[in-house]
């Protein structure tokens, strides 16, 4: 692995040691290399009210919207536990809504410790998104 992806595996890595998963035991991390180069981060909350805990996906995009960007070059996305740990349904979502046909989400071989990487088309074929609303 070359080492600008090692960089965002390690910023993934780090903002999983951070998860607040009390609830699963099932800690994430994810981190989001931007268009212009800027790396940004998250890990998955949980919380009491299950339903209202959050993704790390989703922490990692609000944070790079916090930051004024709007466009995802990489996402890595790992567990702590178990990798690789492919993004859930709603996370390819809103990864797909900041993505373009480059967009590349890497995931860890937990075997091999490797990436393993895929476009958003391949995880979200046929997607719904704000192409449809133009
Ligand atoms: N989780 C993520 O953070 N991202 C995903 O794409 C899959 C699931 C979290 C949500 C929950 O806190 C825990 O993993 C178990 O589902």
């Amino acid at each position: 692995m070359d080492a600008t992806l090692k960089a965002l595996f390690d910023a993934a890595d780090h903002a999983a040691q951070k998860a607040y998963a009390p609830y699963s035991n099932f800690s994430v991390g994810a981190a989001i290399r931007t268009a212009s180069g800027h790396i940004l981060s998250g890990c998955n909350v949980e919380n009491a009210a299950y339903p209202a805990g959050t993704c790390a996906e989703a922490g990692a995009i609000a944070a790079m919207i916090a930051a004024g960007e709007t466009k995802i070059s990489d996402i890595a996305i790992v567990g702590v536990k178990s990798n690789p740990c492919y993004p859930c349904g709603a996370c390819r979502q809103r990864i797909f809504e900041f993505s373009d046909a480059a967009t590349r989400v890497h995931l860890r071989d937990g075997a091999t410790g490797e990436a393993i990487t895929h476009s958003i088309d391949a995880l979200l074929p046929h997607a719904f998104g704000p192409r449809d609303l133009a």
